[in-house]
């Protein structure tokens, strides 16, 4: 693959696997950086390599611990700014605070605004994400947004299982419209659970609309986090006479109770992407696979360096 070393990657301390992978995709050496700390615990970075000029791309999620890989990534784009990179984009997979994204109720933060303006400040030109929770958040960067979808590659795994009788099925309302389009290319039908959240880790499926009974599962969502959307909804969907259930999920981010409920859970198989590397906890459930989203983030690095289509990509589905 034909690039100039005009492009730059390099890692924070989140994924360093995926970004090394997303450079054998593109088949460039990942950038030189040093990651430190000073003795009172603060971070530096040193840049190794000359960015005099270059397009530079950071990759970090802000995944656990959330407040140490976002800081890091201010620092990072900070650095290259103050080493005259000519453009800088934070690749970020897992965007950490998105969630946070309304004011709901009084005295609450909106911290997916507030991150995104410290990432415009810090120095990042552009920004590549995936599925960032919703997607009216690109519109909280004043900066261009491109917004890859992990059901890219979450879609091209189920297609190649050929489930049969196949009910797509949205965990929640949020989550609708990237539930109709997988019903769309894998050619299911579609249902849609009604959920209330009755705190940040306790979830109840209430009601589901379209028909399960008899019928194989696939359930999407964005995230995986205390894994109570997922498990509620299946076992609803089970208690309604669904076969088999199959998650698909972009961001695993397996916080602790997740380990038990899942495993506890009427579930076949879980699949989840890279975006997030597993703890030492999730390592431990079965019946988990994960894909990598390497390729499609290095084909969207390479077009935008080449300022070729991004959407384009999602032709192909
Ligand atoms: C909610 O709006 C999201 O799409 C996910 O369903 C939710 O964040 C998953 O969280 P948990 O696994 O803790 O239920």
């Amino acid at each position: 693959m034909f690039l100039n070393d005009n492009l730059k990657i390099f890692a924070g301390s989140s994924n360093p696997a995926l970004a090394s992978d997303v450079c054998k995709y593109l088949g460039i050496p990942l950038g030189g950086a040093k990651i430190d700390r000073f003795p009172d615990g603060e971070k530096v970075i040193r840049v190794e390599d000359d960015v005099r000029g270059r397009d530079c791309f950071v990759v970090q999620s802000t995944c656990e611990p959330v407040d140490e890989h976002l800081v890091e990534l201010l620092i990072f784009l900070d650095c290259l700014r103050r080493a005259s990179a000519s453009r800088i984009t934070a690749v970020i997979p897992y965007f950490g605070y998105a969630r946070q994204d309304r004011k709901d109720e009084g005295r609450v933060p909106i911290t997916a605004k507030l991150v995104a303006n410290m990432i415009t400040t810090a120095g990042a030109d552009r920004v590549l994400a995936i599925d960032l929770h919703a997607h009216q958040l690109q519109g909280f960067f004043d900066i261009p947004v491109d917004h890859l979808a992990g059901e890219l590659v979450l879609s091209k795994y189920f297609r190649d299982l050929k489930i049969n009788n196949l009910t797509v099925v949205s965990p929640d309302v949020g989550n609708m419209k990237t539930a109709s389009r997988y019903a769309a290319h894998l050619g299911g039908d579609l249902a849609i659970v009604h959920k209330r959240r009755l705190s940040g880790n306790k979830v109840e499926a209430q009601e589901i609309i379209g028909e399960v009974s008899g019928r194989n599962i696939l359930m999407c969502d964005d995230i995986i986090a205390t894994a109570g959307t997922i498990c509620s909804a299946a076992a609803l969907v089970k208690k309604r006479g669904a076969e088999k259930v199959y998650i698909g999920a972009t961001h695993g981010v397996f916080a602790p109770q997740a380990l038990e409920r899942l495993a506890k859970a009427p579930i076949d198989g879980v699949v989840a992407t890279d975006t997030i590397p597993l703890n030492n906890m999730s390592k431990k459930i079965s019946n988990i696979k994960i894909l990598s989203v390497a390729a499609m983030l290095g084909e969207a690095i390479k077009r935008i360096h080449r300022n070729e289509s991004v959407s384009n990509l999602f032709n192909n589905i």
